[in-house]
């Protein structure tokens, strides 16, 4: 019997718009990173309506067999085997070249000093005029879009005091000193945004 897939119906809920917004971003082939993959779907997703892509998947080390199932399944050629990266002290020279990055729902569990090292490290991995794409909640000048949003920030800082919504205002200082500048910031459904972050200097880790 075919053991069931971890899965998330946030990924479900969310693919359709984040893949309208890598469709209008990602036009030429090359490959993406993507940090904090989580169970796959959203590469799945993306790769099988990207074929000019090829989707490099990562995650923490603890986590990135969690992907394997849905990556495994799908048989599309152009997923790369997910490599184990922690952001915070992981190797980021070993990961192939690449063209472009994405990330979901990441920033608000990871610690700040992580938040941090996910831009140094996507910083000094894109080549010049790269974007990365950063999707899910945050806050703008210390105030919540939704109440919504208001609640999981303290339910997720209740659970642990290292995790929660970043601030916009915060991000933008963070990724000036990395030399990512913020393009674009679309709204996007349930109170999310899609930030789109242009890096401006040359490609310093290989
Ligand atoms: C809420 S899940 C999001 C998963 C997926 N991107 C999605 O949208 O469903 C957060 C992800 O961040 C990853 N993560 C947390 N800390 C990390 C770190 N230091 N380095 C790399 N990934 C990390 C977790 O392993 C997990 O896959």
């Amino acid at each position: 019997m075919q053991k069931e897939k971890p899965f998330s119906q946030a990924c479900e809920n969310n693919k359709a718009p984040i893949l309208e917004k890598l469709t209008e971003l990602f036009k030429r082939p090359g490959t993406i990173l993507e940090i904090g993959t989580g169970t796959g779907q959203h590469a799945v997703h993306f790769a099988s309506h990207l074929p000019h892509l090829v989707w490099q998947p990562t995650d923490h080390p603890q986590n990135v067999q969690i992907s394997h199932a849905w990556i495994n399944d799908s048989n599309l050629t152009n997923i790369n085997a997910p490599i184990a990266l922690n952001v915070l002290n992981g190797d980021w020279s070993g990961l192939p070249a690449i063209d472009g990055a994405f990330s979901a729902n990441t920033a608000h569990i990871m610690a700040w000093e992580e938040v941090e090292a996910m831009f140094r490290g996507v910083a000094g991995a894109l080549p010049k005029e790269g974007i990365f794409c950063l999707y899910g909640p945050f806050s703008y000048g210390g105030r919540h879009t939704s109440e919504s949003n208001a609640r999981f920030d303290l339910s997720l800082r209740t659970q642990a005091p290292h995790m929660g919504i970043r601030d916009m205002e915060d991000l933008k200082v963070l990724g000036e000193t990395t030399g990512l500048v913020l393009a674009e910031d679309f709204e996007m459904p349930a109170n999310n945004r899609f930030l789109v972050w242009r890096n401006t200097l040359s490609r310093r880790l290989r």
